[in-house]
């Protein structure tokens, strides 16, 4: 009797278990962290925010204005399936968007600076 209880149990286990690896594949192995990127306010939120669908490399070689960022969100929204971020959320994403990946400038490569540019 006791081992029957015993051997249900197992079962149960077995089942529950089976059930985590049925879960649709996420991109594995998890390679990145939030760490990985630029400090700010609204890093980790954002990254969390991305990575349920993509790594957060496909984010962070962009380079967009805000208004960018924002159609972007929209996009993510409207073609695959990212559920709206809540108004606040929003907002703390895109001011991390915005103040970490702003849009390069075409003659910033390698860091050069036009000294005769006006400010
Ligand atoms: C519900 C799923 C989902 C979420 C959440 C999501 N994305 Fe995406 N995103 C996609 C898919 C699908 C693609 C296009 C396919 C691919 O390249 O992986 C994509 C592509 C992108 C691209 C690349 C566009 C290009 O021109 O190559 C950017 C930038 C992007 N996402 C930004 C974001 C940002 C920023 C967030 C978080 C605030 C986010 N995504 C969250 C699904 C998602």
């Amino acid at each position: 009797m006791r081992a029957m209880f015993t051997a249900a149990g197992l079962m149960l286990a077995v089942t529950l278990g089976g059930g985590a690896f049925a879960q649709p594949p996420q991109f594995s192995p998890r390679d990145e962290n939030p760490e990985d990127y630029p400090a700010g306010p609204g890093r980790d939120d954002t990254f969390y925010a991305c990575t349920a669908c993509h790594n957060f490399k496909l984010v962070a070689q962009q380079g967009m204005t805000r208004r960018q960022w924002e159609d972007s969100l929209q996009w993510m929204t409207d073609r695959h399936g990212m559920p709206p971020l809540p108004a606040k959320d929003q907002r703390i994403v895109l001011d991390y968007l915005e103040a970490t990946y702003p849009p390069r400038q075409p003659a910033g490569r390698g860091g050069f600076q036009n000294p005769f540019a006006p400010r």
